[in-house]
């Protein structure tokens, strides 16, 4: 089904925001769409390698870049000027693809402009930035079950309609397929006055996913267990903002979910993971969210979903999991980190 999403007022004034009002990231008001970490080495090397123009027009607030990409094909949400997307597309190699979708063409203009520029650098052309909307991504040509990885930096807070996004990113996936998104999250519900200022709206604020309703969302689009890579506070620095909206605690999140058949709760199935370290970025030790560290070799009892997870993905060249669902032992004791039950580097439990 098409919808027309390129008429809802929210679109608009993000799309002004993002072609008229801002024209580098200088000029954002806040640091929620502005990602402060500091990246790994290889992606820092790899971002050596994109052209400044690019760089310039970056609005993340993270770095939604995992591992084991090479052959794969990407597909970045709101791509923007398309500095995730070139740092992908030397991840992903030549036999890998990323596919951009942006709706605000001044965007996808300085995305497009460079592409020659980085096949050259890159010694091959693997990149493929086109104009559509998050929500329909079948008009943009993404077919069902055609992606490894979807990908996106700071724009699903700015839809006005979140499950069709995450509907749009499930029917795209391949089985076994992975969401890897940083974005906005507030610690509660925006009020619904707010909903419609247009700089809240364009600096990623009003839009914020709260977390439990992201929870439920999530849920609701068929992934029970949607994993946090990593978790930072942003400071919102602005006065103005700050009066409006300085009531609510926004992070900026780093999320991971998979296309597969998983559980709400983690069960005990006594099965076991070990890392093999053979990622080249990761020889000592694998994140797969923060409170699962894999250590080169070192076996691990794990849940059944997080079995399927390292076994049933892209992530099975790096893991032997051993046991299967037959035998069930009971809840899995499971807890993020910071809370009593969570892990400790021990290797003695996950979850
Ligand atoms: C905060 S910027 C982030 C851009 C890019 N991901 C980056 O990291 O630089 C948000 C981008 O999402 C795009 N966008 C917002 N809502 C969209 C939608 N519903 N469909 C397609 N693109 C959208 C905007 O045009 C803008 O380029």
């Amino acid at each position: 089904m098409t919808v027309d999403v390129s008429a809802s007022s929210v679109n608009e004034a993000v799309r002004d925001y993002y072609s008229r009002v801002l024209s580098s990231s200088k000029d954002l008001q806040t640091s929620a769409c502005c990602s402060a970490e500091a990246p790994p080495p290889h992606i820092a090397a790899a971002l050596a390698r994109v052209h400044d123009e690019v760089k310039d027009r970056f609005y993340g607030c993270g770095s939604p870049i995992p591992a084991a990409l090479e052959g794969s094909t990407v597909l970045d949400l709101g791509c923007g000027s398309g500095r995730d997307a070139y740092v992908l597309a030397q991840l992903v190699g030549p036999t890998g693809r990323v596919i951009g979708v942006d709706m605000t063409e001044e965007q996808l203009a300085v995305a497009r402009r460079h592409q020659g520029w980085h096949a050259r650098r890159f010694g091959y052309a693997n990149t493929d930035f086109r104009h559509g909307y998050i929500e329909d991504l079948a008009t943009a040509g993404v077919p069902d079950a055609s992606v490894d990885l979807v990908v996106s930096n700071c724009v699903v807070n700015l839809s006005p309609d979140k499950p069709r996004v995450f509907a749009e990113i499930f029917r795209v996936l391949k089985p076994g397929g992975e969401l890897y998104f940083s974005d906005v999250f507030a610690d509660r519900r925006i009020p619904a006055a707010l909903l419609d200022d247009p700089v809240l709206v364009g600096e990623c604020l009003a839009g914020a996913l709260y977390t439990e309703d992201f929870r439920r969302l999530m849920a609701d689009s068929g992934c029970a267990d949607a994993r946090t890579v990593a978790t930072a506070s942003i400071a919102l620095g602005s006065p103005d903002i700050e009066r409006k909206i300085g009531f609510a605690a926004f992070t900026s999140r780093t999320v991971r979910a998979f296309k597969l058949e998983l559980e709400d709760r983690c069960e005990d199935f006594g099965q076991v993971a070990v890392y093999r370290g053979t990622l080249a970025e990761h020889p000592h030790a694998f994140d797969l969210d923060d409170h699962h560290r894999f250590h080169t070799r070192r076996p691990m009892l794990v849940c059944g979903n997080t079995a399927d997870m390292l076994s049933a993905t892209r992530y099975a060249a790096h893991f032997t999991v051993t046991g299967d669902q037959s035998t069930h032992f009971g809840p899995f004791p499971c807890a993020p980190v910071g809370t009593a039950a969570s892990v400790d580097d021990s290797g003695a439990a996950c979850c």
